[in-house]
């Protein structure tokens, strides 16, 4: 008897344009594109193994060893659904002698080798995971672009995860989404210095969910139509141009520039949401003090921040400024022994390949 089983594992992604809107919530179509940077650290990744069985009664799914639903119309139940239909109609339809496994329920098992607790988000990773595990099982041939089309029904920022180094999200047009996918801007190789510090300010669970945040912003936020038309197409263009000419300093300022807007959307949404707190603001004065010194200096930023839907910090810098930035946070956050849940953890990961293993 055959055992059908295949494990992937997908890496966390940071967004440097963020994605903040959807036009269909359905299909998790972006009112914007979107840019990040895929982390390569082995300790933030999500690892899954799928298995199909004729004999299992129905699709099973367990998230660090506990058990989710999967409700019938929801990200999960659709993601399996696209993944088995893609199997049916590129795999068994061609193949009369490939066994049917679209036809077996499946049971996926999922593992953040980060403390769910941390604050980090997990859903892309997750999602990007899942889907690289049934296109392992299924032995689909598509491409990372390919599958990032159904990642991105699980959650959004999961679509970015399908590859390593620089991504974009390009928002695409079609009303069935099927250009709404990831493309490589750039290999993690092109620019090996860029590194990443991850400070987590808090590991409380955010208070609103990045899903119902943005489509609060949708319903009421007019900054954000004016983010979306006049701010993001240029940025997207001017950074993509920085990461080619692996240009920090144009990257840092529009890093910097997209978070801030991001927050700025954010509290223009009704009512208004506030993602950052207080040691978030410190860590913003401290970077700003940090460049406005290199700025003087030597005319470039040495360092970027940016935020996502919670309080935790990303730093991006090249990989010789990260000692120096690293003791400063030290300094003037101390660690948790000293000050417990002020400053929990952090840990400097390089920027990496990702995707498939
Ligand atoms: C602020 O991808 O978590 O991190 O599509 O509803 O699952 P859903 O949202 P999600 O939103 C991520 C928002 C963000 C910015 C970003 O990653 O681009």
């Amino acid at each position: 008897m055959a055992i059908y089983q295949a494990t992937a594992s997908a890496p966390v992604n940071i967004a440097c344009i963020k994605y903040w809107g959807k036009r269909d919530t359905k299909l998790i179509l972006p009112t914007n594109s979107s840019l990040s940077v895929t982390l390569d650290q082995d300790h933030l990744r999500s690892t899954t193994t799928a298995r199909a069985d004729p004999s299992f009664e129905r699709d099973r799914l367990w998230l660090n060893g506990t058990e989710e639903e999967i409700k019938d119309v929801g990200r999960l139940a659709t993601c399996i659904k696209e993944m088995k239909r893609i199997r049916r109609e590129v795999v068994e339809a061609k193949d009369p002698q490939a066994p049917k496994l679209s036809t077996f329920p499946v049971h996926i098992a999922s593992h953040n080798n980060f403390p769910t607790a941390a604050g980090l988000a997990s859903s892309a990773s997750g999602f990007a995971a899942l889907v690289s595990a049934l296109a392992a099982l299924y032995e689909l041939p598509s491409s990372p672009s390919e599958l990032s089309v159904i990642a991105r029904q699980g959650s959004g920022s999961a679509c970015r995860s399908l590859f390593g180094g620089f991504v974009a999200w390009e928002m695409g047009s079609a009303a069935d989404g099927h250009d709404s996918l990831a493309v490589e801007v750039a290999p993690q190789s092109h620019w090996p210095e860029m590194h990443a510090l991850i400070c987590v300010v808090s590991d409380d669970k955010k208070g609103t969910s990045s899903t119902s945040g943005m489509q609060r912003t949708v319903e009421t936020s007019a900054l954000l139509q004016h983010r979306i038309k006049e701010v993001v197409p240029a940025r997207m263009a001017e950074i993509t141009a920085a990461i080619k000419a692996r240009d920090f300093d144009a990257f840092a300022r529009v890093t910097m520039a997209d978070s801030n807007q991001f927050h700025a959307v954010a509290l223009d949404t009704e009512p208004p949401i506030f993602y950052m707190n207080d040691v978030s603001r410190a860590i913003i004065a401290l970077v700003v003090e940090y460049n406005r010194v290199a700025l003087e200096k030597t005319g470039k930023r040495k360092a970027a921040y940016t935020f996502d839907a919670g309080p935790n910090a990303v730093i991006y810098a090249p990989a010789e400024n990260m000692r120096e930035i690293v003791s400063l946070i030290v300094r003037y956050f101390p660690q948790k022994d000293a000050f417990k849940d002020v400053f929990g953890l952090f840990g400097v990961a390089g920027v990496g390949e990702g995707g498939l293993v």
